[in-house]
């Protein structure tokens, strides 16, 4: 399969340069500098219409989707993720806020959260239509919250499935050791607290871990859900009017992991595990939700670097890039394997095997391992494929990197949607020591 296909659906190579949406990463890289983000409308569309395609397949009773904003979030992101009728799933009050300042209306806001504090149940109150609570603590924090006169959001409980999909160990939740979610034991006295206090509690939810491509371990995980939802039903005559197996799908980020793995693998087995779930032990089916982040929002995002400098080690061809570990610390925390392509002459045959190393004081800052190039030039640019998800929303400042500025491309044009850190922007924060 072409490395090509790693870009997003709009990519395609013009007078020998690569352009996405119609617009030339030359031209917008010498326009907004690099490293820069580039983010493709057309396929974000594309990723939510192939969800809807099979959920409308695969499930008959209602279902959304549920953009996880930790993959990525800021005030167009939220924006368009309101105006395509998904709903947004913030962590905490700093999420929130992006969610309020792009008015997405409080109904269409879900919060998770495994240790969430009380300014995040603040903005909860103020900010969510649905808020899945982690833990039994946190059910008693929220029956003192309503005790108080406060009107809470619906309320759905994280069971902990006690099976993880197989991935990188930092990225499984759903194995019974993990911080996240509720025992049986607990959720089931989450539901007594609930029920016996009125709060409004209507789902149930799980996670097992995220970039996975194997959807198997979703059976065993749903048919634990429906089998503690029977069995509050005999003991409260309460039923789960929501159900959500979270979200996880993986993406291909190289090559060798294409083709992308396809969404209707994954939704055709939740929609028809849970419909025989449902029917075998006479449950209704529930309103389905899926939380998909990266497998939205991965393959519509590209990182344009420029080569600095070219160095020959022992046995390494250097690439060393403008950017790395600051806006994209995947590869040093979970050993990411990426692609890229030159931005010119994208087609040219590789040399050799070449390293991609950013600027930063860490010999962990490489971007890309042993990735066959062709002849690089210092000063060419350097395009990395499925750059959109957990790249900016995890990256740092280190080393006084100033974050990327960040480009919306749609049918020809080129909107700033984040604009890049300044100098200033480092020292907002910072309060002198004082002193004459
Ligand atoms: C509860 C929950 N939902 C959804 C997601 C989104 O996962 P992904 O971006 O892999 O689809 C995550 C990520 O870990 C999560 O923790």
């Amino acid at each position: 399969m072409s490395r090509l296909e790693l870009f997003p659906i709009t990519t395609r190579i013009t007078d020998d340069r690569l352009t996405i949406a119609g617009c030339s990463l030359h031209d917008l890289a010498e326009r907004y500098g690099t490293p820069l983000y580039l983010y493709d409308q057309a396929t974000l569309e594309d990723a939510v219409e192939r969800y809807r395609a099979a959920l409308r397949a695969h499930y008959p009773a209602p279902a959304g989707l549920t953009y996880a904003g930790k993959a990525y979030l800021s005030l167009a992101m939220a924006q368009w993720v309101q105006e395509r009728g998904l709903w947004l799933d913030c962590t905490g009050a700093g999420e929130l806020a992006i969610a309020a300042a792009a008015k997405v209306p409080p109904a269409s806001v879900l919060v998770h959260g495994v240790n969430k504090s009380e300014t995040d149940l603040r903005a909860v109150l103020r900010h969510a239509g649905t808020l899945v609570a982690d833990n039994l603590p946190e059910v008693h924090r929220l029956l003192a919250l309503a005790r108080a006169g406060n009107a809470l959001p619906e309320l759905w409980l994280r069971l902990r499935p006690g099976i993880a999909v197989a991935t990188h160990a930092h990225i499984q939740t759903g194995q019974e050791d993990s911080k996240f979610g509720m025992s049986r034991e607990e959720a089931a006295e989450a539901v007594r607290l609930c029920l016996e206090n009125g709060l409004p509690l209507t789902g149930l939810h799980f996670h097992q871990g995220s970039h996975f491509h194997e959807p198997e371990p979703l059976r065993a995980a749903l048919d634990g859900l429906l089998d503690f939802a029977a069995a509050m039903r005999s003991a409260h005559g309460w039923l789960p009017r929501h159900v959500s197996p979270g979200g996880g799908w993986g993406t291909a980020y190289h090559e060798e992991a294409l083709p992308h793995p396809p969404v209707e693998v994954y939704v055709q087995l939740i929609g028809e595990h849970l419909q025989a779930g449902c029917r075998a032990r006479a449950l209704p089916l529930p309103h389905l939700h899926l939380e998909p982040g990266r497998s939205i929002v991965a393959r519509a995002g590209v990182a344009v670097y420029r080569v600095g400098t070219v160095k020959h080690t022992a046995s390494r061809r250097w690439l060393l890039l403008d950017g790395g570990l600051a806006d994209n610390p995947r590869p040093a925390l979970y050993g990411a394997r990426y692609s890229a392509l030159p931005v010119r002459c994208p087609e040219r045959p590789p040399v050799g095997p070449a390293w991609l190393g950013g600027p930063y004081c860490e010999s962990g800052d490489v971007l890309i391992e042993a990735l066959p190039l062709p002849e690089i030039r210092a000063g060419e640019l350097i395009a990395v494929p499925v750059s959109g998800a957990y790249q900016l929303s995890m990256g740092s400042n280190y080393n006084g990197a100033r974050k990327p500025a960040v480009l919306w491309l749609r049918e020809g044009q080129a909107r700033l949607i984040q604009r890049r850190e300044t100098p200033e922007d480092l020292l907002r924060r910072d309060v002198p020591l004082g002193g004459k």
